[in-house]
């Protein structure tokens, strides 16, 4: 029996008719996808009621199972390996890392431990070097790859609750937290929801947390930063997701190192600034942070998920996410689970490898001036058409507003059902906008003029709509 089952199951890996399937039913979607609407058409939604059966009591055909995720499953997804999905902050795939990810799906790794795969622990070594190179960062930080910047800021912000406890006498991995001092956190009223997330599972509530005044930016208002100690950690951020403004990394750095804070960046998508000579202004000062998050799934156009995490302190970094068994063989090499929350792990580090080899620090720096003038070229023509862009656009975040907020949702709405491009909306100082999120290698001048037609019927519709 359990031959017939070897037999039946290891048949398709020797005749490879499902992979060949595979890879044509790939191709077909590549092919199309610069073609294809961004969003899924209504009548390919209906197709998704297809996916709700019973439990399977019995097996199915490997060819029908591919079959039906592709008939189902393809047009419904949204097209953002193309050039004109603006939603989020969520970035394409660059072809080498997904033909990278294919071959190393096949060789299914687990980075946990170096034993458990060598080629693993080696490529996440190198990858350290080079992000931290990348980035300017002090030579002894130390990197994690997680799933995104949710994790990363997790385990940064883990990191610096116990270090700070530590610091300050108070050993939390004898006593716990119950009974631990306060630590304060300074941010931005506008830090991103998932900074918030992970205080709450670090059990920092909102007594904890000082909101501070923000420029009309959502950057940090200098003149009103709350005192800062040694218990303090500011979270400052790279790119915020409405404006794509920056914080003052160089002066808030500098007072918070004064008083032995630890400061934390959320630079899920903008610190990538800091590789291109043209925007590093923007990141001016990131290297005298404790710790960072950032993302090569978003600016870095690697397939998701791939989150980063850095520490300047690697002995702090592996102490509060150790983890220890009888089974686990630590080897003095690269150990990727004592970076982590997590035990076993997708191996991140081929993904992110590659594209750091094919593009190369001249063309991550050419990629991000791209995203950038790409961002400066949409939110120009949009404002031609009569749209107020609502920030400076400095990176490749654009806000506009169309005359007012019942307007905008309109126009929204009129450019969401074209389906030519996709991008959502927001709410900016109390007003309605849509939010543009230019993160995409494949997106082209006439992806941009295709859009830009689709928001000027979009205000013609609106218009017509008004009159009557
Ligand atoms: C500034 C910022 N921080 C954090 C996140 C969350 O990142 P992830 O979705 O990779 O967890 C995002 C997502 O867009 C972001 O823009």
């Amino acid at each position: 029996m359990q031959e017939d089952f070897y037999e039946s199951v290891s048949k398709p890996l020797r005749n490879k008719q499902i992979f060949e399937m595979a890879k044509g039913y790939a191709f077909d979607y590549i092919d199309g996808i610069s073609n294809r609407n961004v969003y899924p058409k209504e009548e390919d939604l209906l197709k998704l009621k297809n996916f709700y059966e019973p439990l399977p009591q019995v097996g199915t055909d490997e060819e029908e199972i591919l079959s039906a995720l592709h008939q189902n499953g393809s047009p419904n997804t949204l097209a953002q390996t193309g050039g004109r999905y603006f939603g989020f902050v969520n970035g394409g795939a660059l072809p080498v890392t997904l033909a990278v990810k294919w071959l190393t799906d096949v060789w299914d790794q687990n980075s946990v431990l170096y034993v458990a795969s060598p080629v693993a622990g080696v490529i996440e070594e190198v990858c350290e070097k080079w992000i931290v190179d990348l980035f300017g960062l002090p030579a002894e930080t130390a990197m994690g790859l997680v799933g995104g910047s949710s994790d990363a800021s997790l385990c940064a912000l883990t990191v610096a609750r116990n270090t700070i406890l530590e610091r300050n006498g108070y050993n939390i991995y004898e006593n716990g937290l119950m009974g631990a001092p306060e630590i304060r956190v300074v941010l931005s009223e506008n830090a991103h929801a998932t900074i918030f997330k992970a205080l709450s599972i670090l059990g920092i509530g909102s007594k904890n947390i000082i909101k501070a005044e923000a420029n009309p930016d959502g950057t940090l208002r200098l003149d009103k930063l709350p005192e800062l100690d040694e218990r303090t950690i500011l979270i400052l951020q790279a790119g915020n997701v409405n404006t794509g403004a920056f914080d003052k990394f160089d002066t808030l750095c500098d007072l918070a190192n004064e008083k032995n804070a630890w400061v934390h960046i959320d630079g899920a998508f903008g610190l990538w600034a800091k590789t291109s000579k043209e925007y590093a202004y923007l990141a001016k000062g990131i290297e005298k942070a404790t710790s960072w998050s950032v993302d090569a799934h978003k600016t870095l156009n690697v397939p998701y998920d791939c989150g980063i995490v850095l520490c300047k302190y690697r002995d702090a970094f592996c102490k509060a996410l150790q983890a220890n068994g009888e089974y686990i063989i630590y080897s003095g090499k690269r150990d990727g689970m004592l970076y982590t929350t997590a035990m076993s792990r997708r191996a991140r580090a081929f993904e992110l490898w590659a594209a750091i080899k094919y593009l190369g620090k001249e063309g991550i720096a050419t990629l991000v001036e791209t995203l950038c003038r790409n961002a400066k070229t949409f939110a120009g023509r949009l404002s031609q058409l009569g749209f107020t862009i609502l920030n400076d656009v400095v990176y490749n975040q654009v806000l506009i507003q169309y005359v007012d907020d019942e307007m905008t949702k309109r126009v929204l709405e009129y450019v969401q059902n074209d389906r030519v491009c996709w991008c959502g909306p927001t709410q900016w100082k109390g007003n309605m906008a849509i939010r543009l999120s230019v993160c995409s290698w494949a997106t082209t001048k006439e992806d941009i003029e295709l859009c830009v037609d689709s928001f000027k019927r979009g205000i013609e519709y609106t218009r017509e709509k008004n009159l009557n």
